[in-house]
């Protein structure tokens, strides 16, 4: 957090199935496993492009989440659908040791491309759809303590859950 790489506007990927972007993806993946993360966005590993990877069976992070499928998704749009939102906690690979609570879009629709360029079309919901609006946020650089409404709600992950095994995020 602090990197002006975070803040900044990706640029949509031109070329698929490229040599170039297998090997940001399978960076991203090594990353993302490294951190035991939910999912990772391409800047955050440095590269300002329109990549997010997600997705697990099962999270130490977020052990209530049901499983997401492991997805790459470049290009993203992203949809919601209706104007109900969940509040629900989160953290970053970026803001390492923090958690803060996150209004997201409770349904939504994601559009998309995998690195092969095969359209992706889902419509998601709960921790799914929260996982999806964290990732495409750092493509348009809003970190998620940006989103937070109520900064009372923001803290150390060991302060605000003493005795959850610690993390690097
Ligand atoms: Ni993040």
């Amino acid at each position: 957090m602090g990197d002006l790489l975070l803040l900044q506007r990706a640029a949509e990927v031109a070329h698929f199935n490229t040599p170039g972007l297998r090997a940001l993806v399978s960076d991203m993946q090594d990353t993302m496993q490294h951190a035991n993360g939910a999912g990772l966005a391409a800047p955050q590993i440095g590269v300002s492009l329109r990549v997010v990877i997600f997705g697990f069976e099962r999270n130490e992070r977020y052990p209530d989440a049901p499983a997401v499928p492991p997805t790459v998704l470049v290009n993203p749009v992203l949809t919601p659908l209706g104007t109900d939102e969940e509040a629900g906690w989160e953290g970053c690979l970026s803001v390492p040791g923090m958690r803060g609570l996150v209004p997201r879009f409770a349904r939504l629709r994601y559009q998309g491309f995998d690195a092969r360029g095969k359209a992706i079309d889902r419509t998601v919901d709960g921790f799914h759809a929260r996982v999806v609006q964290h990732e495409v946020d750092h493509l348009d650089g809003i970190l998620y303590p940006m989103r937070i409404r109520d900064l009372t709600k923001f803290g150390f992950q060991d302060v605000l859950f003493p005795g959850q095994e610690p993390q690097d995020d």
